[in-house]
């Protein structure tokens, strides 16, 4: 094993000889990055982070599998009338542990005021003179699908979040609600909240933290790993190597048979070469993706899109985009794209693109550099799904669906945000 593999190391170093001979350019794409791929690229079992809430939530679809139970198709019957607590169900509506709750998305009559209420649904602070009946509001909070197919408000009832009882106390205070809501300030009002806007320069080592990781890189890119040889060891100019490399990724990897992202990249090519030890969502392994993406800093995102398997690899991801997931039932386009350009809660919902350029990014709220894979993660574990091991193959094909959504946009990592 070691032997052939210095044997290919020699061929690899001759065949660069002649090229450079011969005056051309080096062709990168003749000679193949060595990659280890007996193993996972991530620890396993998969552990979710500390801090992260631990739920079962296995009754409900994931990216890699569709359990959750099909909607009702019809509206409940209720026998009699409801009986709800009016004032339990203004709690229940601004409970911030139920999914978020009713204010994620509504502005909630007088409560909508106090707590930074979202604008993905509509403001429901005159509902009470709306004539809806009680059943039809119980039903809208149990099941939505039953009276909208199309509809991102969550299954409140059918997926057990809510009891029948909590969502009678919720229909009660609903059936109170009767007049405007009146916000404090502007902020507090989703419609006239400003959207965020980033000022900081995200190249700026003052201002991003996330820039620490460059020279981290590159100290281990010189450093002496397991089998003797560093990274430049075969690179010894990694400013010319990579100058372009990290805007082509993710892509299709027949060796491996799935998309290939930087991350597990490092994983796989660092324990073939230098015998390094950096499965994904590791800190030196996060330092060296933040560097390789520095590195391409200015190019356009170009994917290559040319193979049938990338394609394929392409429609699949899109797919798992529109695919409702988890307890809450969301799918990523539920709130990037369906909902883009509102509130949800406090938090300002971009448009689709733009979301790809700046991975890995620092984010000052968790003064952490998150990879790509891990904001995926945490997308679903916060809509209560569960999350896949990062070098899931589904997350390669939603990864490159997102690049290839984000073609022609220059990388600019690390970025920075909240
Ligand atoms: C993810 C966003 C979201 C959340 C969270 C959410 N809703 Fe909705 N809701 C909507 C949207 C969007 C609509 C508009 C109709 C539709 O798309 O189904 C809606 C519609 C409604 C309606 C129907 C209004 C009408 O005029 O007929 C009611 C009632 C309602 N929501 C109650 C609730 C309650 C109660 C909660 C909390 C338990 C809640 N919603 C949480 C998004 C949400
Ligand atoms: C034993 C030699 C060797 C070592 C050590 C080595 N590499 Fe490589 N690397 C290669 C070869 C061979 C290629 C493919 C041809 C080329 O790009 O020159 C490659 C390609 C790459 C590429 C481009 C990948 C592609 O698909 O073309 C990156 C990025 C890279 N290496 C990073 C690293 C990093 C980071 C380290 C340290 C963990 C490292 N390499 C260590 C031999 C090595
Ligand atoms: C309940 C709403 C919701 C769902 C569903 C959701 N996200 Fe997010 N996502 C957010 C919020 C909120 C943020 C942080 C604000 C922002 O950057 O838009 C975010 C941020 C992101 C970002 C980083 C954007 C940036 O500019 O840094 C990516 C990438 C992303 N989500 C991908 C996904 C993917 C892929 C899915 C599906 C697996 C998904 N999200 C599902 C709410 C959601």
């Amino acid at each position: 094993m070691f032997r052939s593999a210095m044997l290919f190391t020699a061929a690899v170093v001759a065949a660069a000889g002649v090229f450079v001979r011969l005056g051309g350019s080096v062709a990168h794409a003749q000679t193949k990055a060595p990659l280890e791929w007996g193993e996972d690229a991530a620890v396993r079992p998969w552990k979710r982070y500390q801090g992260w809430p631990v739920r079962g939530e296995s009754k409900f679809s994931t990216l890699a599998k569709l359990v959750s139970p099909p909607p009702a198709k019809e509206p409940r019957k209720l026998g009699a009338p409801l009986a709800g607590n009016a004032e339990n169900g203004a709690m229940l509506v601004a409970d911030r542990n139920r999914g978020g709750s009713c204010l994620a998305c509504h502005v909630v009559g007088p409560a909508g005021g106090a707590d930074l209420p979202g604008n993905v649904g509509p403001d429901l602070s005159e509902i009470g003179s709306a004539s809806r009946e009680d059943e039809y509001l119980f039903n809208y909070i149990f099941d939505a699908r039953v009276y909208n197919p199309e509809t991102v408000m969550p299954p409140w009832g059918a997926h057990g979040t809510f009891n029948d009882q909590e969502i009678a106390d919720m229909v009660a205070f609903l059936q109170t609600l009767k007049t405007p809501a009146v916000f404090k300030t502007e902020l507090d009002d989703p419609e006239k909240r400003p959207a965020p806007v980033e000022r900081r320069e995200n190249l700026d080592p003052i201002e991003n933290p996330g820039m620490w990781a460059i020279d981290k890189a590159q100290d281990l890119f010189t450093q002496k790993m397991a089998s003797g040889s560093s990274c430049s060891s075969c690179h010894a100019d990694a400013q010319a190597a990579f100058k372009t490399w990290a805007a082509g990724m993710p892509k299709w990897e027949p060796r491996l048979n799935k998309v290939l992202g930087v991350e597990e990249f490092v994983t796989r090519h660092a324990r073939t070469t230098t015998g390094a030890d950096w499965p994904m969502e590791t800190d030196n392994n996060r330092v060296m993706s933040v560097y390789l993406h520095f590195l391409a800093n200015g190019t356009p995102i170009a994917i290559d899109t040319s193979s049938t398997e990338a394609k394929a690899a392409i429609e699949r991801g899109k797919e798992l985009a529109s695919r409702k997931i988890g307890e809450l039932n969301f799918a990523c386009t539920d709130c990037h794209g369906k909902s883009a350009d509102h509130w949800i809660r406090g938090q300002w919902l971009g448009p689709p693109k733009g979301q790809y350029d700046h991975f890995p990014t620092w984010r000052t709220s968790l003064q952490a550099i998150w990879d790509i894979r891990q904001r995926f993660q945490w997308c679903q574990v916060n809509i209560r799904a569960d999350e896949l091991p990062p070098d899931a193959k589904e997350y390669g094909d939603l990864e490159i669906y997102l690049a290839s959504q984000s073609d022609g946009q220059k990388l600019s990592v690390p970025g920075i945000r909240h």
